[in-house]
Parts: C-alpha cells; structure tokens; sequence
C-alpha cells in the first residue's frame, strides 16, 4: 500500500467550509522540529515572512527572498502530516504582474509540495488573486496591518481605531473574498471592526491582534514560546523558552569548564570491555 495514502492533510477547501465552525488554529513554523509539534495541534501552518525576523534578525520582512521561503517551506512539509501548510509571498515576488505572481506561485507549490499560498493586499490585489485561484493556487489573503508596506506605512500601528478609517480596510476584506481566496488574515485591525469583517465575508477570517470574533487564530510561534526579545500588545506568551533555554546553555557551559561533560554516559567504550 501506498504511505502516501495514509497521510490525509486538511485543504484549502476544508479550510473555507470552517466558516463560522469551530475556530481555526494556526501557527508559524520555520523548521522541520516545530512543524513536527505544531502539527499536531494546528489546523494551518503558516511558513511566514516573518521568519526574516525570527530566524535572521532583520528589522522587517521587505528583505526576505523567494528561496528563502522555498527552503524553509519544504522543512515544515517535510516535519508535517496533517495541517495545511500555507507558504508567504516574499515582498518583491508577485506584486509586479499576475504572471509574475503566478510563476513565484508555482515555484513555491512545485518545489515544497505546500497547499497554498498566502500574499498582502486587499483592492490592489484583487485581480491577482483571481488569476492566480483560477490557475489553481489556493490563496489565503492578508489586510489591516499589512508588514510588506512597512515603507509606505511608516510604522507597525494598529488599523481601523477610527471609525472614519473602516471603509477601505473592509473593502479590502470584501474585494478578497470575492476575488476568490479561501481565507484571510486579519491584522492588527480594532476590535469592532474586526467583528463587523468576520460577520460579513463568507470566507473565514483568522485574526492576529484582531479579536476573537475572528474565524480563527494566528500567532508568531517564537513570540507565544517567549522566544522573541520584544512582542506586539496582542500577543499571549504561552511559554518562557527565552529563560529555560539561557538556563540550558549556562549549565551545558558550567559543566564544560569543570569537565563535567561529557559523563560516563556520553562516551563510547572499547568493544568487548
Ligand atoms: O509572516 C507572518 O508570520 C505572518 C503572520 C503574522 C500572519 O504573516
């Protein structure tokens, strides 16, 4: 029998019917090892350009490379069974044409066997998203705080606090949906605004720093570990992995200088002694 059989990994269609169903969890992960954990808990992973951050220490994410991406979503392919995992457009790779979009995509889906794509940009991005979902490239969108336009944004601020700034952010929402994309993150976006979005789009909308009243959930997964130096106000530390893993390093460096590692358990004898 086929082991390809036995793995049965949630799709970008099981995803869209999770419209207004149980809330959707997701997560980042970068590497085999997390992908492995996370998947047995998520029902997305996110290979985010986030990792520019996290993983390379860049101030944001405009740098990050379409190869960097690839390489880092065969790793979470490869650690995982079950989630769908969703691969980031890098800034640069699809915002010039929808061919350009379009070839970025299949390089992405050809080359880490992910099963689907995720690009910012509401309005502007409307028509690329149809081209690319009529190619069959399941897209899931990304409005509100949009981190890609860093340099146009000044800022990482939170969108829509104002009543009279609603409009655009919700019909970037709108315009996504209906240009066909299977669910959209929704970031850094005021709470009753929020809401009124995820009442309104057929499409599951999956929150980050955007309320409860969101589809779903996502998070940086170093920033809820207690991994990341600083955090955005909407995120909740489920863990201190900063401090626990200080703590390893100093007692490995400790037993080092006194020659207490290796021990007797850590070295290989002679054979037949
Ligand atoms: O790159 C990323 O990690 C993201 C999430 C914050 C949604 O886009």
């Amino acid at each position: 029998m086929s082991t390809q059989a036995e793995v049965k990994r949630l799709t970008a269609p099981d995803i869209r019917a999770r419209k207004g169903g149980t809330p959707i969890v997701a997560l980042t992960s970068y590497h085999a090892h997390t992908a492995r954990i996370v998947d047995q808990h998520c029902d997305v992973i996110l290979v985010g350009d986030s990792l520019g951050m996290v993983m390379h220490g860049l101030e944001t994410t405009v740098p990050v490379t379409l190869d960097m991406m690839i390489l880092q979503g065969l790793a979470v392919m490869r650690g995982s069974r079950h989630a769908l995992v969703v691969v980031d457009l890098p800034f640069g790779s699809y915002e010039a044409s929808r061919e350009q979009a379009f070839a970025s995509c299949a390089r992405v889906m050809k080359e880490t066997g992910c099963g689907a794509v995720k690009l910012e940009g509401g309005c502007r991005m409307a028509e690329t998203i149809a081209f690319l979902v009529e190619r069959g490239v399941p897209v899931m969108g990304h409005v509100g705080l949009t981190p890609q336009a860093i340099n146009t944004i000044g800022s990482f601020r939170a969108q829509g606090r104002e009543e009279k700034d609603w409009g655009p952010i919700e019909e970037d929402a709108r315009a996504v949906a209906e240009a066909g994309a299977f669910a959209v993150v929704i970031e850094a976006v005021a709470e009753p605004l929020a809401a009124r979005i995820s009442g309104q789009l057929p499409i599951p909308t999956i929150g980050i720093g955007a309320s409860a009243a969101c589809d779903g959930q996502i998070l940086v997964l170093e920033d809820m570990l207690g991994l990341s130096p600083r955090v955005p106000k909407f995120v909740r530390r489920y863990g201190q992995l900063g401090p626990s893993i200080e703590a390893a390093v100093e007692a490995y460096a400790a037993d080092v200088r006194a020659r207490a590692f290796p021990g007797p358990d850590n070295v290989y004898g002679m054979k037949g002694k």
